[in-house]
């Protein structure tokens, strides 16, 4: 029963004396099956959109480790390409996508529909995922937040990008406020459709989250607002869904996301005290986090040490055990299979 695997119930409250745990970005090029499986696609997008090794490449982490979840195998950014936008990753340098500056670019982003065609192989995966995954591992689709997706589509690429968002907020506040809208609703159809597919849990990913945090009110209006519709719309379709928010080096102001977005769960990134996350976020959400991914590359007893206090401080509470952020492909496989022993014992 799905009730009983253990990510559902971390998500729904329960403290477990072993917590869940599964890592972002699992499955990625630390592990070498992934880099073959990489390689037989062509390259990362076809990866993305290829159904078979989609679900290959997911499944990959969860036979060498057995991590407590699966992630769809995709990108945030396959959202805007589905709604009309050039993307392509330059090797090396991460993704580049064409600008989006004026409200005409905004006004011609593709439809629903033509979004979910564009996006129906990533269904597929999921679909593939949920009929394939072991009894005990749950299934979580994702999108990026939408200011981080108009981080990426403003500026076109992953250099100083929260600088030309912010300055388009400022010089064409209507323009910037059309896109997070088309952003908000596209993002909520297409994590209903990963639901539909299968996707038992949700994760929002709005990894520049931090950018907004020295301004509470820009905080407000583009992180939590945005967060709180795209929740109202999944709730009032498909009833209640298990989301993970991921306001990334949010601060002190992951608390009024904690309470005001609905998430069941906030991922904590590395810069956050798990004792402050313990005393101040706990009593209202589940936690996720934090392990330095430069743990997981040096490994030994400090990785252990680091652990097993994470473990002390969080796992009294309803907790996931995660990284702060993704794996880095200089990670050695061998420490993660240590770091799972040390959760478990
Ligand atoms: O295992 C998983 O976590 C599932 C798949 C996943 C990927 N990207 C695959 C990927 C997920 C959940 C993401 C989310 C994502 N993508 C985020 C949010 C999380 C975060 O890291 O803050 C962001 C900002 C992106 C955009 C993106 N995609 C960047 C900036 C890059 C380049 C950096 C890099 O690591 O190469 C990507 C590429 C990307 N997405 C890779 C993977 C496995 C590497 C591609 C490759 O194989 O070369």
């Amino acid at each position: 029963m799905s009730e009983g695997k253990p990510l559902l119930q971390a998500l729904n409250g329960a403290t477990l004396a072993t917590p869940p745990v599964w890592l972002m970005r699992q499955a990625g090029r630390y592990l070498p099956e992934y880099r073959k499986t990489r390689e037989q696609a062509g390259s990362f997008l076809d990866l993305c959109y290829n159904p078979e090794l989609a679900t290959e490449v997911t499944l990959q982490p969860i036979r060498r480790f057995g991590f407590d979840a699966a992630i769809v195998f995709a990108d945030i950014l396959l959202l805007p390409q589905a709604l009309g936008r050039k993307l392509w990753f330059e090797t090396g340098e991460g993704p580049r996508l064409e600008p989006l500056t004026t409200m005409d670019a905004v006004e011609r982003l593709a439809s629903d529909e033509v979004m979910h065609q564009h996006l129906a192989p990533v269904y597929e995966t999921v679909r593939r995922l949920s009929a394939a995954l072991p009894r005990q591992t749950a299934l979580i689709g994702f999108a990026g937040a939408p200011w981080t997706v108009a981080t990426y589509m403003i500026a076109g690429r992953g250099k100083d990008q929260q600088a030309g968002a912010l300055s388009l907020m400022r010089s064409a506040p209507d323009v910037f406020a059309a896109l997070m809208k088309r952003l908000e609703d596209a993002t909520a159809e297409y994590l209903i459709a990963q639901l539909d597919a299968g996707a038992e849990v949700l994760k929002l990913f709005d990894s520049w989250a931090g950018a907004l945090a020295n301004d509470p009110v820009a905080f407000e209006t583009w992180c939590i607002k945005p967060t709180q519709a795209i929740m109202r719309t999944i709730r009032e379709k498909r009833g209640d869904a298990p989301m993970i928010g991921f306001p990334r080096e949010a601060g002190s102001l992951y608390l009024p996301y904690a309470q005001a977005t609905g998430v069941a769960a906030v991922a904590i990134d590395t810069a956050v005290d798990p004792v402050w996350a313990r005393d101040t976020l706990q009593p209202f959400v589940t936690v996720q986090g934090n392990l330095d991914p430069a743990l997981v590359v040096q490994g030994g007893d400090a990785m252990d040490r680091e652990t097993r206090k994470l473990l002390e401080t969080l796992g009294a509470g309803p907790y996931i055990f995660n990284l702060g952020h993704g794996i880095t492909p200089d990670a050695d496989p061998r420490n993660v299979e240590r770091l799972l022993k040390v959760i478990r014992g």
